[in-house]
């Protein structure tokens, strides 16, 4: 937990550190993609999930992002996305609101914020994982 703060905040600070930490920060992405956003969007990110068919809006593929945003990955988007709190949904809303889900599953086991940091730290690493797999 410690870690993974100083790591945002060296992020934010726009130290070298940020970088160095880019490849973790990707495996737990992976790990939490697996888990919560394969079932939609695919294994691979393609939209093409067991559960793509019987969600009424089609589950976008995830690795276009970028190349759907003249070549430049909407970072800052797709952390309100991903969160949903925020009210920023790419369409209709039939994604859940992982920043909801994230911080129910979370609780107070994590002291006063340390969930706020916990959801915070699960979107970030979703995203960087999302910005790896581009094409
Ligand atoms: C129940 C199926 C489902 C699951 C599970 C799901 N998504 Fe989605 N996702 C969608 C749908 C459908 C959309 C299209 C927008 C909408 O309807 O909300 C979407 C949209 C998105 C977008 C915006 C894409 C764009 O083109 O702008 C991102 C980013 C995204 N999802 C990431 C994730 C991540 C990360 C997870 C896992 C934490 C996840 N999704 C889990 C169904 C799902």
């Amino acid at each position: 937990m410690q870690s993974k703060m100083v790591l945002i905040a060296a992020c934010l600070a726009g130290s070298a550190l940020c970088t160095a930490g880019s490849a973790q920060e990707a495996d737990i992405g992976a790990t939490l993609y697996a888990d919560h956003c394969a079932a939609c969007h695919g294994a691979t990110g393609m939209g093409d999930g067991d559960m793509a068919d019987v969600v009424n809006v089609p589950s976008p593929n995830l690795t276009l992002l970028a190349k759907n945003n003249s070549g430049v990955f909407p970072m800052l988007n797709v952390l309100h996305v991903i969160d949903g709190r925020s009210g920023l949904r790419a369409h209709g809303g039939t994604m859940p609101v992982w920043g909801r889900v994230f911080s129910d599953e979370i609780g107070d086991t994590a002291g006063p914020y340390g969930s706020v940091l916990e959801v915070r730290g699960r979107v970030l690493s979703l995203a960087k994982y999302l910005e790896s797999i581009q094409q």
